[in-house]
């Protein structure tokens, strides 16, 4: 990771940087005897966290995060702020609230992913699911409120503590009432909340009870700005805030009037790093890995990453790659799909039933395609960054079908690692298409027809056409990268400053 431009430095000025999240920049992971790994810190998962432990390690910001497990609790034992030096020397300053498990697990398994995850998705079968009761209240309460109160506190302790006055990036769904809970203590203080997730419809919102969802934007708007991936959330928060809070908002300028301030709200596509993330992709250990992938590579390799969520529609993904096998026998023996998969939220009953989805349909294909020693689909459930790297040096075709998704940084990081000038298949719905869809193969994600055709296309199209579309892809990605979705979001933030 290099280090931040100096410019940005600069406009950081003399403030205090405390980035806010659920998730801290590392975990600790345990040895392992089978790989002959000693224990050691590796990044967390996600996103959130790899857009901004660049910002974290090269501001020296620090980072609140909730212990979520006896490895961060360990991590929190080490000091507060703990300070984590990763294996290439990177110091992170980390200050763990550490909630009571049950707390937790009603926050993050009971509201945070199971209800907020969903209705920001729109992963609902209204018709069934969700039923709103006693239970959701209890957890809100003793769960969400509760945690978020706690991080709050530990928000509010450490700029006190800071001689310089504090700038609060807070991250995502999980802490929706942190900036609120804040400015109720500090009054005069700069928050910024950002939303890493799509935000969907006032009428959606709806299915909340009224206190919990007139909670969560009572708590965002306590931000100074409010920042989201495209300029569709942008829009969808105002009407939100219009019409299930009656607020005054101004729709060209992009503010909400709240308790006498303004209310700035702003979209900042979520990038990458392009030239850490391409210092990566060419170390040693992603080298190996890709020595492997080599020995069982097929002449066509189409490629998916992601972390096992709903949201991912990896099962669609596999139903348009038998449609496309059924479609188009010449392919059998030639070609195969590596389907990369990050273990996540298996706590949470939907998540472990829909992993096991994925297994069997996958399975499913297998059985009725594979022949003379060709297996269709090859899915691992893993979560080595250096075997990702490798499959995005090697794919000839990158499947990223969300049903909705916030930004998509496999898109992103996908094609700027790959070698091989592959294709894109791009979600309509992903955050990534707003800048990325004229460059991609564009497919609405439930249509498996119109999925199998883009996948087919994408591995017949001629090389020209090939370069064409990754240059720009490309290009676009490093014209709007990490640093510049930070930079946007300082330049914002001064002017609040004044
Ligand atoms: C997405 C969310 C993050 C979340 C991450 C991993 O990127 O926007 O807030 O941390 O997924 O999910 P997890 O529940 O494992 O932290």
């Amino acid at each position: 990771m290099p280090a931040i431009q100096p410019d940005l430095q600069q406009m950081l000025g003399n403030v205090q940087p405390i980035v806010v999240a659920n998730r801290a920049p590392l975990a600790l992971e345990a040895a392992d005897v089978f790989r002959g790994t000693p224990e050691r810190l590796v990044r967390g998962a996600g996103g959130l966290v790899t857009a901004l432990s660049s910002l974290a390690a090269s501001t020296h910001a620090l980072w609140v995060a909730v212990a979520r497990d006896d490895s961060d609790r360990a991590l929190a034992a080490r000091g507060d702020p703990a300070d984590l030096v990763t294996e290439d020397g990177l110091t992170y300053r980390v200050s763990f609230v550490q909630p009571e498990p049950q707390a937790y697990d009603l926050y993050y398994s009971s509201i945070s992913n199971p209800l907020l995850w969903f209705i920001q998705h729109y992963l609902w079968d209204l018709a069934r699911e969700p039923i709103v009761d006693t239970a959701t209240r209890y957890a809100w309460r003793e769960g969400y409120l509760r945690v978020n109160q706690m991080v709050a506190d530990r928000v509010i302790a450490q700029a006190r503590a800071s001689s310089r006055p504090a700038l609060v990036f807070v991250e995502d769904y999980q802490l929706y009432c942190v900036p609120g809970m804040v400015r109720a203590v500090l009054g005069d203080v700069r928050i910024q909340h950002f939303v890493h997730i799509p935000w969907p419809t006032p009428q959606y919102w709806t299915i909340l009870p009224t206190p919990i969802r007139d909670g969560i934007l009572q708590g965002l708007l306590g931000a100074d700005v409010v920042g989201f991936q495209t300029r569709r959330d942008v829009r969808n928060f105002l009407f939100t805030c219009e019409e299930n809070l009656g607020l005054v908002v101004d729709l060209r300028g992009r503010t909400v009037l709240y308790e006498g301030r303004t209310v700035r709200v702003r979209n900042y596509p979520i990038s990458i790093d392009v030239d850490g993330l391409l210092a990566q992709a060419r170390s040693d250990e992603v080298l190996a890995e890709e020595a492997l992938l080599l020995s069982w590579r097929p002449e066509k390799l189409i490629l998916r990453v992601d972390r096992t969520d709903l949201s991912k529609n990896i099962v669609r993904g596999f139903l348009a790659y038998e449609r496309m096998l059924e479609n188009h026998h010449e392919l059998h023996g030639t070609v195969q799909f590596w389907a990369y998969l990050q273990p996540s939220r298996q706590d949470i009953d939907d998540y472990r039933a829909y992993l096991g989805s994925v297994l069997s349909i996958a399975a499913r294909i297998n059985r009725q395609f594979s022949r003379g020693g060709w297996t269709p689909i090859r899915v691992e459930v893993d979560d080595v960054w250096a075997r990702a790297l490798a499959g995005y040096r090697q794919f000839d075709v990158l499947l990223v079908n969300p049903i909705y998704d916030g930004m998509n940084l496999v898109a992103k990081e996908g094609v700027v690692c790959n070698q091989r000038d592959g294709v894109l298949v791009l979600s309509e719905n992903a955050g990534s298409h707003e800048e990325l869809g004229d460059f991609a193969l564009s497919v609405n994600p439930f249509d498996v027809d119109e999925t199998a055709e883009a996948l087919y296309l994408g591995l017949m199209m001629d090389p020209v056409q090939k370069v064409a579309r990754a240059e720009r892809i490309r290009e676009t990605v490093r014209a709007a990268d990490i640093t510049r979705w930070i930079a946007l979001q300082l330049q914002d933030l001064r002017e609040v400053i004044g």
